[in-house]
């Protein structure tokens, strides 16, 4: 076992800016910060299914809503804790239509922040495992306050980029370009301790992952990929299916054991079509950490960290995970690879 795993956040940052002397300590002290939020969140989060079950609020059983509660709190908690820091000029939230501003009585930093405070809030009535993503900009304006043009760098100029896993334990995982390392917190002593440095996700996998729902929705080329992948071929048996419904947890399985996550553009709206996922606070970061850990992030026809934002809550198709998988999927939507034979996953005609 790597003789680093159970070290300190603070003991294993400073080993790294040892590694980096280029690294300031800036970046560290607001993953202390953001750490704090995750506290804060993890402790709500783990309350959520007793509030439903004690009915704690008087609420005879909580509704979707009063679960729903929780985006709101974990929201405030970030807004709350990360404007004071100091390192901070602006910041995009999921949860607020406009970008936040740092109040004129806290001092400014160099850097905006934009996050998703709650990842897969719809699962929270179900114990699923939910997170919150953030992802770390370099201000580009001059002056004190932040620029709301700040928020749109792509994701390739991203100084970091993580996220909380609020799970059967709660991780962080985040990256600052040199390796992804990967945290666990021990409730008992309240710390974050590493349990694996220099991830790297499988060069490809077995498991693919995607809400199949949607498949009338799909472009063809897409469609005939997922059958593909549902598809035994003369190197391989079917890829198995694993969709939790909650990006930060999907992700992690997938950056763990390698195969792919994706979802699709909807193509509805002829002429139209829209991704769900947001580019600023859930793709960017998490192709970031893929990239870095060895893996590939697409849009289906390029690379997300190349995509410029145009306004905060802009949505992209998102193609992440191991590189042959995802190289696949980009060559199906080309046009440039098809099945072997069409049709494979349907059973053959009796
Ligand atoms: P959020 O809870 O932050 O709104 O994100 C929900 C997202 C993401 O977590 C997940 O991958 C996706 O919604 C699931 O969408 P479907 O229910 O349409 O599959
Ligand atoms: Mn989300
Ligand atoms: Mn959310």
């Amino acid at each position: 076992m790597d003789e680093a795993v159970g070290t300190t956040l603070s003991r294993f940052i400073a080993d790294e800016q040892m590694k980096h002397p280029g690294a300031t300590g800036e970046f560290s002290n607001l993953l202390v910060e953001l750490i704090t939020c995750a506290r804060l969140i993890s402790r709500e989060v783990n309350k959520a299914g007793l509030v439903e079950i004690l009915g704690l609020t008087g609420h005879r059983n909580v509704q979707g809503e009063e679960v729903m509660k929780l985006d709101r709190f974990a929201n405030e908690t970030m807004i709350r804790t990360m404007s004071h820091t100091g390192y901070l000029c602006m910041m995009a939230s999921e949860e607020n239509a406009d970008p936040i501003p740092i109040p004129a009585e806290y001092p400014k930093g160099k850097y905006v922040l934009c996050f998703d405070p709650l990842d897969g809030s719809s699962n929270i009535d179900a114990n699923a495992p939910i997170g919150t993503i953030f992802s770390v900009l370099q201000r580009r304006s001059a002056g004190d306050d932040g620029d709301p043009e700040d928020l749109l760098q792509p994701g390739r100029d991203q100084v970091g980029a993580g996220y909380f896993l609020y799970g059967s334990s709660t991780l962080m995982v985040y990256t600052t370009g040199s390796g992804v390392h990967i945290f666990t917190l021990d409730p008992s002593v309240g710390m974050f301790l590493l349990s694996r440095a220099d991830v790297r996700i499988p060069e490809s996998g077995k498991y693919y992952s995607v809400n199949e729902g949607n498949t009338a929705y799909w472009e063809p080329g897409v469609w005939k990929y997922v059958d593909y992948l549902k598809s035994a071929t003369g190197e391989r048996p079917p890829y198995s299916t694993r969709y939790i419904g909650s990006l930060v947890a999907d992700f992690h399985r997938t950056l763990c054991y390698g195969g792919i996550f994706a979802y699709p553009e909807d193509h509805r709206s002829p002429g139209k079509p829209k991704g769900k996922l947001r580019l600023l606070y859930e793709a960017s970061p998490l192709a970031l950490i893929c990239e870095v850990a060895g893996g590939r992030a697409s849009t289906g026809r390029g690379r997300i960290l190349d995509v410029v934002p145009e306004e905060i809550h802009q949505r992209v198709p998102l193609f992440i995970g191991s590189k042959r998988e995802v190289e696949w999927a980009e060559k199906f939507i080309a046009g440039e690879m098809q099945p072997p034979t069409a049709g494979l996953s349907a059973p053959p005609p009796p």
